[in-house]
């Protein structure tokens, strides 16, 4: 099979609940499923998902979706949560959560990091997060979010700087130079979707 050619995801998530059976894993999930995709799974599967894994950060809320899989019985969790800073296809021009003035100041008000807030942000709202660090100090401090609180008014200004901006959409340069999409062009792309 070549790539971009579709093997049918109900194929894939079967095998994935045979390892369920053989009790090799516990729990299975999905990850940038969009709706429409995840309810495909649970018509077609014996298994529900236990989680969804998307990117989500302030720039990337991810609202409806979050409030899907809640609907669904499904764990969200949130990857790139800081905006995926070291990622490699990343453009001069992308939008930074480290440059945003409220992020800033709400993060000195509270005496905390810009991270904290973003991981907070997910925590206060009932998701998971999942950030990244290759720094043991930054592992550690990422862990702090338990000694401050968002209030219900930082939480909706949080929320409301949502610009549906993806920092995860991976980008191929090709022989002539110029820099495309790796992947929306295969039959399963979810982003096509609202959600
Ligand atoms: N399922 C998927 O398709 C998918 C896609 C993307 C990512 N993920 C997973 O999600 C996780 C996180 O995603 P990600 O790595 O893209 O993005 P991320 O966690 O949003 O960002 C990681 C970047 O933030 C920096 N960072 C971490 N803590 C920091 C802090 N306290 N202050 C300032 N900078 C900080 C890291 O630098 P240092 O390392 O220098 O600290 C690194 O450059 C990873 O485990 C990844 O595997 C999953």
């Amino acid at each position: 099979m070549r790539y971009g050619e579709a093997y049918p995801l109900e194929s894939t998530w079967k095998a994935m609940e045979h390892c369920v059976e053989l009790g090799l894993t516990k729990h299975i999930g999905l990850s940038n499923f969009n709706s429409k995709q995840i309810l495909h799974i649970i018509k077609n599967g014996k298994i529900r998902p236990a989680v969804l894994q998307c990117e989500s950060h302030p720039y990337m809320t991810q609202e409806k979706l979050i409030k899907f899989c809640k609907d669904e019985g499904i764990t969200f969790t949130a990857y790139s949560p800081l905006g995926s800073r070291d990622r490699p296809w990343a453009k001069s021009d992308d939008p930074s959560l480290f440059d945003d003035s409220y992020l800033k100041d709400i993060a000195k008000a509270k005496n905390t990091s810009i991270a904290n807030i973003l991981i907070r942000y997910q925590v206060q709202r009932g998701v998971t997060v999942l950030p990244k660090s290759t720094h043991k100090d930054r592992i550690k401090s990422n862990l702090e979010v338990w000694h401050f609180e968002l209030s219900d008014e930082e939480m909706r200004h949080v929320g409301s700087l949502n610009r549906n901006w993806r920092a995860c959409l991976p980008t191929v340069r090709l022989a002539d130079g110029s820099i495309v999409s790796r992947d929306d062009k295969h039959s399963f792309w979810p982003f096509k979707e609202e959600f």
